[in-house]
């Protein structure tokens, strides 16, 4: 059971803010980050609620027409974790010692420190925390406080902290400050902008004790946080003894036993756990890129969630998987109006957002990634694939439909084919194309799989030949004389960005050259035709050439890249490459190899780690609900154990 646990041990030399992102507890509505007990000037804790968000109006230099109007940013709110203590009247208190030990087994965040005053007298402060997955209002803490070596007056006072706005301070465009002057009304708490208000309930601690040498002081505090203002009345023992049969169940269902790698089978656990907490699950949120751990790219929901993380839920926990969608059909309206406003039928998800607007404020590597649209019908069809549920598809399939009208409205006839100019695929390091591989691919699925729902349901029957028409003959571009997939039409034409001397300093690139500068050459942030490749099979000898092309002109400066990468080396039988980049998409944050995971966590990374052993060591793929598999294991790898729901039914599967 010993991989069941992460401790700092773990992390190696790490960051405060690491340290309170990697053991922040969250439950799909509510994450908590796990700052110290007493603040240290370096701390920046904090909590947050699943789509609860200010807004703000964008502020162009030059504005233009239909750029995002608003901002929508993720709340930060209170810090519910730090103590006031006085000993002897002394609220100097240094740390001397910390433990940490997450117990992914059972949602539980175990923690000891030792706190001194300047003359020597010792606390000991023991906490046992989770973000209830019963009652996903709650935060709920258990406190134990030991006089070490003295005797006398301790004062303990706990509530919530406000955490007032400060100025954004850095310069990095991935994060955004999240702190807002909330206005309070009792227990109420509203947005000036957004208008969006939440209650809060808490037992609040205010003592003023005489300790003994040896003795301890105990409290159990639950804090209730509600949209709704519904309080019930919870005790800590029930909701603890809940929390634990809720990850039983979990681990059930979602756990990958690796063996012959310790460190990997405690990183993939990590991710797994990190993915099952920050999920919403109401319908009216989903999953941001950062989950619930902290203020990273302002709390927002990408297509991360479709294509990293819904294969994970799909396969696994369906019923998280349906509300995620859910979440896109709910949000349906907006994109209809946003593709009007651009001048287009059908439906235009945002590339950005929390509440279904468009809030890219930079739209050459935002809203032109219109291939989020496509890459949403996907996960609907992927849901419909592995769970068998044709009544939620049906239900749901407008989303499909007017994603499908929206291509058709977009892209045009010529005499190459169905073509779809001025995008922007996966690598943002690549803008405004024609034709991007990876984006007429996943339209002309998204064109086809509309057609078949029509005809299948028996509606919009005409519009569905012109659909398949438009799939059929959709352009994918290809250089004959070099054997290689176009990334797009113009992207062989470029020069290739000069590696050799680019000094290591210099990445991420987005943060020291300019965009314009970037696009000019042949260099990629990320997996783009490759990602294509990982889900559309083409012949081994073309993976592999274009695997050898565009590897190497990929900085992996974006944390989606090394995963997708891994899986199609495990396709074309590299398993040491595939095995590289596993083990390094599998400890991304636990050894914060971005550099940024005082942010919050690399969500889609992880669900790419969930690929990288299930579509990549595994070879899992589905087709007419019969699973397939292939034993792809690298020889680090002796077996690989897991558990998938298909159709509705739990299978074991082995794999050495
Ligand atoms: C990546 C995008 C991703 C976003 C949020 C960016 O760095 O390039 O593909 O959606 O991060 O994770």
């Amino acid at each position: 059971m010993n991989e069941f646990t992460v401790g700092l041990g773990d992390l190696g030399n790490t960051s405060i803010q690491n340290v309170e992102t990697l053991f922040a507890q969250a439950n799909g509505a509510l994450g908590v980050r796990s700052s110290l007990p007493i603040l240290d000037p370096d701390s920046n804790p904090g909590s947050f609620l699943n789509a609860y968000y200010e807004s703000h109006d964008i502020i162009y230099g030059e504005n233009a027409y239909g750029y995002a109007k608003k901002h929508e940013t993720m709340v930060k709110l209170f810090d519910m974790r730090s103590i006031d203590i006085e000993i002897l009247g002394d609220d100097n208190l240094k740390l001397q010692k910390e433990d940490i030990s997450l117990d992914m087994a059972k949602g539980i965040l175990n923690e000891e420190y030792i706190y001194s005053t300047i003359d020597g007298e010792k606390i000991k402060i023991e906490l046992e925390s989770f973000a209830s997955h019963f009652d996903r209002n709650v935060y709920a803490q258990k406190i134990i406080i030991t006089a070490l070596n003295f005797s006398g007056q301790v004062s303990i006072n706990k509530s919530v902290k406000h955490i007032p706005a400060k100025k954004d301070e850095d310069f990095d465009p991935r994060v955004k400050e999240a702190s807002v002057n909330l206005i309070v009304e009792e227990n109420k708490y509203t947005t000036p902008n957004s208008n969006l208000s939440f209650f809060v309930n808490f037992d609040k601690i205010n003592e003023n004790l005489e300790i003994n040498e040896g003795e301890s002081v105990t409290f159990k505090q639950i804090y209730q946080i509600s949209r709704e203002n519904k309080f019930t009345n919870p005790t800590y023992d029930h909701l603890k003894e809940k929390q634990i049969e809720i990850f039983n169940r979990f681990w059930e269902s979602s756990d990958i036993e690796i063996e012959g790698d310790e460190r990997l089978q405690k990183g993939i656990r990590f991710n797994l756990y990190h993915l099952f907490n920050s999920a919403g699950r109401d319908g009216h949120s989903s999953f941001g890129a950062k989950g619930l751990t902290g203020e990273g790219y302002e709390g927002h929901y990408f297509w991360d969630t479709e294509m990293y993380l819904l294969p994970f839920f799909v396969y696994t926990q369906p019923e998280i998987a349906k509300s995620l969608l859910t979440y896109r059909t709910n949000i349906l309206d907006k994109a209809r109006d946003r593709a009007e406003e651009l001048g287009f039928k059908g439906a235009l998800f945002a590339w950005r957002t929390i509440d279904g607007h468009e809030t890219s404020a930079y739209y050459p590597a935002g809203t032109a990634q219109l291939h989020i649209n496509a890459d949403i019908a996907y996960a609907f069809e992927l849901y419909e694939k592995v769970t068998g549920d044709s009544e939620f598809i049906e239900k749901s399939a407008d989303v499909i439909f007017e994603t499908a009208r929206f291509w058709y409205s977009y892209g045009f006839k010529s005499e190459r084919g169905f073509e779809i100019h001025e995008v922007t695929g996966p690598d943002e390091y690549t803008a405004l194309v024609n034709n991007n591989y990876y984006t007429n691919k996943m339209a002309q699925n998204n064109l086809n799989y509309a057609c078949k729902l029509a005809k299948r349901m028996n509606v919009n029957i005409e519009e569905a030949a012109k659909w398949e028409e438009a799939s059929n003959e959709m352009y994918l571009g290809y250089d004959i004389e070099r054997g290689i997939t176009k990334q797009d039409d113009s992207f062989l034409d470029k020069q290739v960005w000069d590696f050799e001397n680019t000094p290591k300093e210099n990445y991420p690139l987005l943060l020291h050259y300019h965009p314009m500068t970037i696009y000019k050459y042949q260099v990629l942030k990320q997996a783009d035709t490759i990602l294509a490749h990982m889900l559309y099979d083409v012949s081994n000898e073309q993976m592999e050439r274009d695997f050898d092309f565009y590897e190497p002109l990929t900085t992996h400066d974006s944390s989606l890249s090394k995963a997708i990468y891994g899986v199609v080396a495990s396709k074309i039988g590299r398993s040491d490459v595939a095995y590289k980049f596993f083990k390094e998409a599998a400890t991304m944050d636990l050894e914060d190899q971005q550099g940024n995971s005082s942010h919050g966590i690399h969500a889609a990374n992880m669900g790419g780690s969930w690929l990288g052993l299930l579509y990549g060591f595994a070879g899992l793929n589905i087709n007419n609900g019969e699973v397939i598999i292939h034993n792809n294991l690298p020889k680090e790898i002796k077996s690989l154990k897991f558990t998938l729901t298909i159709n509705g039914e739990k299978r074991e599967i082995l794999i050495k």
